[in-house]
């Protein structure tokens, strides 16, 4: 089986949670995947932005195939990648929303929070989502609904202020 490239940054927050997610990627076997780091990798304060589109860029280019964002909460990390077009990023704090975020919304990309979930049940949360596949059907119209949205406000340049 061909390894699955998965992008994962976060921010200065998460930097253990980082490493703790990249070690059981390499160490659970059921999917193999390759991970590209975008870093942080020292405790210096970094704007979470920063790292979301870098990870978020990479997905949506098709260099990677899935990303892992983790800050604080796991909130401004989604909030900043869903900015990226055609990106789907959900934050997921169980297991269970983990495997919907993929077999329902297609999210190409789960958030944590490593101010909110400890290290063994977010690695159960990563493998879950991992495991998972979109499972089509009519959740297939629901996403392509979505993105039909996207697509309406980018042709019309529009902005929200609020
Ligand atoms: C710290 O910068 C904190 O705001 C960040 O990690 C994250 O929780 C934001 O959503």
């Amino acid at each position: 089986m061909t390894a699955m490239n998965v992008a994962i940054g976060c921010d200065e927050a998460a930097l253990q949670l980082k490493e703790t997610i990249k070690q059981h990627l390499v160490d659970q076997d059921r999917v193999p995947v390759e991970v590209t780091d975008f870093g942080v990798h020292t405790p210096d304060p970094v704007d979470y932005p920063d790292i979301a589109v870098q990870v978020a860029q990479a997905v949506a280019e098709g260099k990677c195939e899935r990303g892992i964002l983790l800050c604080g909460t796991g909130l401004g990390m989604a909030i900043a990648a869903n900015k990226v077009p055609g990106i789907r990023a959900a934050t997921c704090h169980d297991v269970f929303s983990a495997e919907r975020a993929q077999k329902s919304n297609h999210a190409q990309i789960i958030t944590l929070g490593a101010r909110v979930i400890g290290p063994e049940l977010a690695k159960k949360i990563v493998s879950a989502w991992l495991e998972s596949n979109f499972a089509g059907g009519p959740s297939a119209r629901k996403v392509e609904k979505i993105m039909q949205i996207e697509a309406k406000y980018h042709a019309h340049h529009g902005s929200c202020t609020r």
